[in-house]
């Protein structure tokens, strides 16, 4: 990880945010090889999610979107109440809205069935040192000795083995006493909209109402930066739920069908960790496939293979990525299955992307809260519960959701490669080579002229010009011995380089080299663009 964040920086892929003002934490900046690294990434995810399907369409919407968008959602739901978290189910909730058993009460343990019920004895005893006993899908043991204290009860004892603090509450859904510290819940980056500042509003508010104690100045002071509160989206998702009806109409769009999305999200992240892979700024490529209700199943695997295969396409160490299977006490609340593509980074396996299957909870939320009539008629399937023709249904949806700067990270990584190979005297030398597939390489053919005289910058330059007319991203490049070229565009990861030689001017012939074989083969100089690109179509 080292090696590739130092080359990261001397090859221009990534430097740090702000780095001459001593850096902003968890910002980055993607250089001129980078920012051309994450373009190849998402032009290759959009040709391959939009372009060459006829069930997935695109759209670009706006990062900051009507903050109506992030109360349906749920994003918004704790942004002023204190959050609590259940250790063991994940459920996240309204401290002051929780159910709160007193002194001498049982706290039984309500979950959603047995296997849930057998998953969280095992959970509960792998953090806490405690068994409960399961009787069904009810689990007991713990009770509420005081206020702030609780404690596990074994079979028919009126003294606790155990005691742990107590919150006073339990969470509403299972009746966990196992839970986090209260918290703002503070995930999205809030800005405000409008050109008046809402800070000469908050001074005259608090200069009027002196009297007020600290908890009512807040309230009073939320009222009014709500007024013109917006949010920067903290993934890309949510415009494909809000967008649904205009998307699937205007294109007539059948369902099953997609609607995807790349751009930036924001989260205010808790911790930010390993360089870009958690970051506060970064970039989501997002789609969201609807699909009738009761084949959700059949998707989720059919996309979860898909992206599988798209990942390992373009890496060199494929056995490097796997799935993993959503625990069903770790699904979100809006999902009913979930799958992880991990990849093995330098710290062990961590997500890459999820592929979720995320029920009809968003289209309805939105359908609730805005009152548009996010379904769909299909008018061939006869309605399951009539059976009449016709069936007007809300979609479920799979949603493969990727990181880019995740992606780019793992690339970067799945590229490193040191070697020890022969230099122009036949000894052993090491070189540093990053091989990324072709097709996502920042600079996709480097042309060389041996010496800066003799007519051959100018056939370079001609050639260059040539690659550029095809689309094809190449490099003039004259600085320095050819050895020391050749070792550059090793380390930035050019899968091709073709000289311009003597023997140039005499037959019009160059030499290309192949970076990963550093085999190098004379072909004539008009062939070059046809030799090029058909090698990255190839690829
Ligand atoms: N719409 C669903 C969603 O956003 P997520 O698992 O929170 O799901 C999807 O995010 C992907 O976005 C992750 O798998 C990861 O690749 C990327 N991602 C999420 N948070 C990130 C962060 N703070 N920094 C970089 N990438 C992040």
């Amino acid at each position: 990880m080292e090696k590739v964040i130092s080359l990261s920086k001397q090859r221009g892929f990534v430097f740090q945010s702000s780095e001459i003002y001593g850096g902003l934490k968890s910002a980055y900046d993607y250089g001129p090889l980078g920012v051309e690294l994450k373009r190849n990434i998402m032009n290759e995810w959009w040709r391959s999610m939009v372009h060459e399907r006829e069930d997935v369409i695109g759209i670009d919407a706006s990062i900051i979107m009507h903050t109506k968008v992030w109360h349906a959602s749920g994003h918004l739901a704790g942004f002023s109440d204190p959050l609590v978290d259940c250790l063991i189910s994940k459920e996240r909730f309204r401290a002051d809205k929780a159910p709160r058993p007193v002194a001498g009460d049982e706290l039984p343990i309500e979950c959603a069935d047995k296997g849930q019920a057998k998953n969280y004895v095992e959970a509960i005893q792998k953090r806490f040192n405690i068994e409960l006993k399961r009787n069904g899908k009810i689990l007991y043991g713990m009770k509420v000795i005081d206020d702030s204290t609780m404690g596990f009860f074994t079979d028919g004892g009126d003294k606790p083995t155990e005691t742990f603090p107590y919150r006073g509450y339990v969470s509403p859904t299972f009746g966990s006493p196992f839970l986090s510290d209260e918290r703002q819940f503070n995930l999205m980056f809030r800005s405000q909209i409008g050109p008046i500042d809402v800070l000469g509003d908050i001074t005259s508010y608090v200069e009027k109402n002196k009297e007020l104690d600290g908890k009512e100045l807040r309230t009073g002071i939320e009222e009014i930066v709500k007024k013109s509160a917006v949010y920067l989206r903290p993934e890309t998702a949510q415009a494909m739920f809000v967008q649904f009806l205009n998307c699937q109409q205007s294109m007539s769009m059948k369902v099953p069908f997609g609607i995807a999305q790349m751009g930036k999200s924001f989260r205010n992240e808790v911790t930010v960790e390993h360089f870009i892979f958690r970051s506060c700024e970064f970039e989501q490529m997002e789609m969201e496939f609807f699909v009738e209700p009761g084949t959700q199943k059949e998707w989720l695997d059919y996309w979860r293979d898909k992206r599988m295969e798209w990942w390992q396409g373009f890496a060199n160490n494929p056995e490097k990525f796997r799935y993993r299977a959503h625990e069903k006490d770790e699904l979100a609340h809006y999902a009913d299955a979930c799958y992880d593509i991990e990849y093995e980074y330098p710290w062990g396996f961590d997500e890459l992307e999820g592929v979720a299957s995320r029920t009809d909870y968003d289209l309805k939320k939105h359908a609730e809260h805005s009152g548009a009539k996010l379904s769909y008629f299909d008018q061939q399937k006869q309605d399951p519960e009539t059976g009449k023709n016709g069936w007007r249904y809300t979609p479920y949806v799979i949603e493969p959701a990727a990181g880019v700067t995740r992606g780019l990270l793992v690339y970067l990584l799945d590229a490193y490669h040191e070697e020890t190979v022969p230099n122009a005297d036949g000894e052993d030398s090491s070189r540093v080579v990053m091989k990324f597939h072709p097709r996502l390489a920042p600079i996709k053919v480097a042309v060389l002229p041996l010496v800066k005289k003799e007519g051959l910058p100018e056939i370079a330059r001609e050639m260059v010009s040539g690659f550029f007319k095809a689309g094809i991203n190449a490099r003039y490049d004259e600085q320095h011995s050819i050895g020391k070229r050749y070792r550059r565009h090793d380390e930035a990861g050019t899968p091709y380089c073709i000289t311009i030689d003597g023997q140039t001017t005499e037959d019009g012939t160059v030499t290309i080299r192949d970076r990963d074989t550093m085999e190098q083969e004379r072909i004539s100089k008009d062939e070059a663009l046809q030799v090029v690109q058909k090698r990255l179509i190839e690829s």
